[in-house]
């Protein structure tokens, strides 16, 4: 099993390229990075394999500039990019980092035709739309890491409201990763029961849990500079399902076609079936008529933006 990661240099690459490896799942590790962060990314995989030789666990990590590196990679993990820094909305980065995944998307397509890509550079839900297009793959093959994130933070955050342990805490957010983004609180259950059958679910202030987890990114940088556990977990949350043809059902940015609420031609955070071949399947899903209202309102938006960048783009290319 290989598996590349593009912007091995940055905290958010990094961090989840040695979460990766130390699952000890990955026979293969490349880091890619531009030419003048290669030194870096060497320093990080030699550092890396003295950690992991706590653990003996033995992962051949490679540090290259060299696009070819990546061959044969089943999954490439694109979290090359400019960084938010604080203060930044994920949308302020959009024209720079569409020209960035864009020349990675097309080095992907020519040296790993093969792999599954996952996106993380922000905004990404607008970065999956443009890599998908880009690298002209199968649309089961390119995913982003947005609301499966954002439904760990509000895990956490309900796991504390409720004083029960996070594994027992089911529960996902949709539509953007951003401002936009929805919690899916009618199909939340802890521990099995519909959260609004809990005794303190009335001192449950949905809207302001929402709004800490919306800002989590943004208050995590104001303090430290980037987040990048949180990133990293969420991404070997991913890749190891995929690689391990597990099937299970996580939120990802994913390309739709109708299969929610009849959107079409615009990749948005849904619950999807993951396995071997990426995306097997879009779980259509019923909401309330609140959901449906605040997910049609990530539609709009991130279809927005998603075609002031691409008119941008084509009128730079
Ligand atoms: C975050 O929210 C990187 O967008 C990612 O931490």
């Amino acid at each position: 099993m290989k598996v590349t990661v593009m912007g091995g240099s940055g905290r958010v690459g990094k961090a989840a390229a040695f979460c990766l490896a130390e699952e000890d799942l990955v026979d293969e590790m490349v880091l890619i990075s531009r030419e003048n962060s290669l030194d870096k990314i060497k320093g990080e995989s030699l550092d890396m394999n003295d950690a992991l030789a706590a653990k003996d666990i033995q992962v051949n990590i490679m540090a290259s500039c060299d696009m070819e590196d990546m061959h044969d990679s089943r999954v490439v993990v694109l979290a090359a990019g400019v960084p938010r820094q604080n203060g930044m909305s994920r949308q302020d980065l959009a024209g720079t980092n569409a020209q960035i995944v864009a020349h990675y998307a097309r080095q992907i397509a020519k040296y790993a035709p093969d792999s599954i890509i996952l996106v993380v550079t922000n905004p990404v839900d607008v970065m999956t739309y443009i890599a998908l297009k880009e690298s002209g793959f199968s649309r089961n093959k390119v995913m982003g890491l947005g609301n499966h994130l954002d439904s760990l933070r509000l895990k956490n955050l309900m796991s504390k409201h409720f004083d029960i342990h996070v594994s027992e805490i089911h529960t996902r957010v949709i539509g953007e990763h951003g401002d936009n983004m929805v919690p899916l609180l009618t199909s939340t259950t802890i521990g099995g029961i519909p959260v609004e059958r809990f005794r303190n679910y009335d001192s449950f202030d949905i809207n302001q849990i929402v709004e800490k987890v919306k800002s989590a990114g943004e208050y995590v940088i104001s303090m430290k500079g980037s987040t990048e556990y949180g990133p990293a977990f969420a991404i070997s949350n991913i890749v190891n399902v995929i690689l391990k043809d597990e099937k299970k059902i996580l939120t990802v940015t994913s390309y739709l076609d109708g299969e929610i609420e009849d959107v079409h031609d615009v990749c948005l955070g849904v619950p999807v079936k993951l396995g071997i071949e990426g995306v097997e399947k879009i779980v259509p899903i019923k909401m309330s008529q609140d959901e449906k209202e605040s997910f049609l309102e990530a539609v709009k938006v991130v279809k927005a933006t998603t075609l002031e960048v691409l008119t941008k783009f084509q009128e730079e290319e």
